[in-house]
């Protein structure tokens, strides 16, 4: 039986490198053919390059040519049920649509589940640019 999306996440966080901050967060992203993609946070000295551990599952998906994806597990060592923040709900958007299942680690078997579009409504996206674009015209 494969490991479970949280599973995935759990062992992401194990790589995570934070010494400022030792709060470790891990991503596991499941593609709508059902492959998963690992991250995890990143830290920096100067902080504000700091990876986030779904940017960096984002990026291992996309770098390898994927860009559709149906479900997200994330999980902090703390197992406090940690949402994505508000920078990765943003990038998360680029390539997911508001139904992407959010599983969030509250420890145990327990969790909890957003959609996308809950944990952020009316994001700016392609389409809004585009509609911009054909308002000028
Ligand atoms: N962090 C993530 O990796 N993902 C989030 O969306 C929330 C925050 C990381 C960034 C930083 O390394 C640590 O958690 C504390 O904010
Ligand atoms: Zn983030």
């Amino acid at each position: 039986m494969p490991e479970s999306l949280v599973t995935r996440a759990r062992e992401a966080l194990e790589q995570a490198y934070v010494p400022y901050s030792e709060y470790t967060v891990g991503a596991a992203l499941r593609t709508v053919d059902g492959e998963v993609f690992v991250g995890c946070n990143i830290e920096n000295a100067n902080y504000s390059n700091s990876l986030h551990a779904e940017e960096v599952a984002v990026a291992e998906a996309v770098k390898n040519g994927h860009r559709e994806f149906d479900r997200l597990a994330v999980s902090s060592g703390a197992r406090d049920g940690v949402t994505p923040c508000g920078m990765c709900r943003q990038t998360l958007a680029e390539f997911c649509d508001e139904d992407l299942v959010v599983v969030c680690d509250e420890g145990g078997e327990e969790t909890t589940e957003y959609a996308l579009g809950e944990l952020l409504p009316n994001t700016i996206s392609l389409d809004t640019l585009e509609a911009a674009e054909a308002n000028r015209e």
